[in-house]
């Protein structure tokens, strides 16, 4: 007990009250698109997000086992190169299992949680500050995508974000390009991102992790209709749909679709939307970067790729940015 403690931390909650659009116009506006597109952002209603995070634990699902481990092999690593008096902002407070091992390997002294949804974020803020008393702990509620300030009181600490589980494989690559910019901008010089990314593969490995045995993603994507009807006053058919996952090659993503199983009409949000046999509900896009894509992509985005580690199957790449 003799090492001396740093004190307890600051806890404070900054709201940026970032623009929440309206959820009834811009589903009708997709319903009435061609070809018919739903925001994944609808996915995660509590539902949503339990079963998100069984999709995490599937054994078909490689992508959160294989970065938990480059986590276990490389954050000591990560750690020393980055040194003291750290500020880690999270890009989406997400999951807590890779938080914390991040808090507890890197040791930062502020943690910045960003996140566009305040009920979640405050709830897992406090958790962590709970849980890490010596930390200060600084939720912001803003849009990733959107540049924000940071609080005041780690202006002075070098500044390493942190966004895993290839979320930026979520955005079309010209949003990635622009959401990387707003990072590195809000990062300042002198700063570091930590970034977990899936790569380019076999397909059938690639298609096999959106496909599994047990149906947990197809019950996944389903869900988004279930939750557009709870919120709209729809009444989607659950059963009248069938989930799809498939490479685009050309496109280098995979792509979740809902099939309509038949000719059918749907009323939600105040409007009718007819569906044929076999129609396709675009609901999300996975893109892969082989290394040398990702390179560009930090390239063009004004970072700079200090490490990079993989996993012996090349399945996945953890990579340490620099501004
Ligand atoms: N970014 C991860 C991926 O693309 C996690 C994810 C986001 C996901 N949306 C999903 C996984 C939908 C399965 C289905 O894999």
């Amino acid at each position: 007990m003799s090492e001396p403690q740093r004190p307890q931390g600051a806890y404070e909650f900054f709201d940026f009250e970032p623009a929440t659009d309206d959820m009834a116009s811009e589903v009708q506006r997709g319903l009435k698109s061609s070809p018919k597109v739903i925001s994944p952002k609808f996915f995660y209603d509590a539902r949503g997000s339990q079963l998100f995070e069984q999709i995490t634990e599937l054994d078909e699902y490689y992508l959160t086992r294989t970065e938990m481990s480059l986590f276990d092999a490389h954050l000591p690593e990560i750690a020393e190169v980055l040194g003291d008096n750290l500020c880690l902002i999270e890009y989406g407070s997400g999951s807590s299992k890779k938080i914390r091992k991040v808090l507890e390997t890197v040791s930062p002294s502020a943690y910045v949680p960003v996140d566009i949804s305040q009920d979640h974020l405050k709830e897992n803020a406090w958790a962590l500050y709970q849980d890490f008393p010596h930390l200060d702990v600084f939720p912001v509620c803003a849009d990733i995508t959107q540049q924000f300030a940071l609080p005041e009181a780690v202006a002075d600490r070098i500044k390493v974000g942190f966004f895993p589980g290839s979320s930026i494989g979520n955005f079309e690559p010209q949003l990635a390009q622009s959401f990387l910019r707003n990072v590195r901008a809000v990062l300042g010089a002198g700063g570091a991102l930590i970034i977990g990314v899936d790569r380019k593969k076999t397909v059938s490995v690639l298609e096999r992790a959106y496909n599994d045995a047990d149906g947990v993603t197809a019950a996944f994507n389903l869900n988004l209709l279930a939750h557009l009807n709870a919120r709209l006053e729809g009444n989607f058919d659950l059963g009248g749909f069938e989930h799809d996952a498939r490479y685009n090659e050309a496109q280098g993503c995979i792509q979740m679709f809902l099939r309509s199983r038949a000719e059918q009409t749907v009323e939600i949000a105040g409007i009718t939307v007819e569906f044929e046999t076999s129609e396709e509900l675009h609901t999300e896009n996975s893109y892969k970067y082989h290394p040398e894509e990702f390179a560009d992509l930090c390239a063009t985005a004004g970072f700079q790729i200090d490490r990079q580690w993989s996993d012996p199957q090349d399945y996945f790449t953890l990579y340490l940015l620099r501004c």
